[in-house]
């Protein structure tokens, strides 16, 4: 199967998704948007993105114990600057005599879905690590998750069913400088889409706090 995440070596012409949906790196002091995020997910959204139902408790402690230094976690904003997708690249534990590998977990709220948010976390995912030196990117999914199986599929993963779970996984070629420039490049249009969007939202905060509007909230 043609493997579009691998093989996208041009800055100019990568996975398209990639670029029309700007995707930036989030750090710790993204913790509170990224609870607000999966707090919003309903229970149906949430066993599919952690396998299991998923009360709060468990997503609290799961956004309290994300190591930014160890993983990276990618978001991408809407026009309010509301997280509307995010995605979690977890780097496995290193074993020897096997090849780095890292797993990849996604979610964007059903307002954002059907945009291509999905499909850029997943390219910039892929990117990011064949940057890292990961050699094999895995995404762990119930069977029955026909968009995330798509998703993957689209991305040219190979896709193993188990017991009512697949397993995607996806073997990358080795960074280039094509792929340094290609992350570099989106890290920067992101970061320019998202000046340009706070600069919207508080020109359009000021209006309505001088109209005596209540300032805007998508979700
Ligand atoms: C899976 C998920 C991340 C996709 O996000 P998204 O932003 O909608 O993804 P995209 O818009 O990039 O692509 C979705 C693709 O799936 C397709 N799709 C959506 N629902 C589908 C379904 N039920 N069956 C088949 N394909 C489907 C869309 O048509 C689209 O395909 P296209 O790009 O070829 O047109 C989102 O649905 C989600 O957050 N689901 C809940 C959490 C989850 O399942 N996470 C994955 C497990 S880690």
């Amino acid at each position: 199967m043609h493997n579009k995440l691998a093989n996208s070596h041009s800055p100019t012409k990568p996975y398209l998704a990639g670029l029309a949906v700007p995707v930036r790196e989030l750090h710790g002091g993204h913790r509170d948007e990224i609870l607000h995020h999966l707090l919003l997910l309903n229970e149906e959204d949430r066993r599919l993105r952690f396998g299991t139902q998923t009360p709060d408790e468990v997503i609290h402690h799961y956004v309290e114990g994300l190591d930014f230094n160890k993983d990276s976690v990618f978001g991408s904003f809407d026009s309010q600057l509301n997280l509307i997708g995010m995605a979690h690249l977890a780097y496995l534990p290193v074993s020897k005599g096997h090849a780095k590998a890292a797993e990849f977990g996604v979610s964007v709220l059903p307002d954002g879905r059907g945009q291509g948010i999905g499909t850029a976390l997943l390219a910039r995912a892929a990117v990011h690590s064949r940057n890292t030196q990961v050699e094999s990117l895995f995404v762990h999914c119930l069977a029955n998750n026909r968009a995330m199986m798509h998703l993957a599929q689209k991305a040219g993963m190979r896709v193993e069913y188990a017991y009512g779970d697949a397993d995607a996984y996806l073997t990358l070629p080795p960074a280039n400088p094509s792929t340094i420039v290609e992350e570099a490049a989106n890290e920067q249009w992101a970061d320019f889409d998202y000046a340009i969007k706070e600069n919207l939202k508080r020109s359009n905060d000021v209006w309505s706090w001088f109209l005596g509007r209540p300032g805007t909230r998508t979700t």
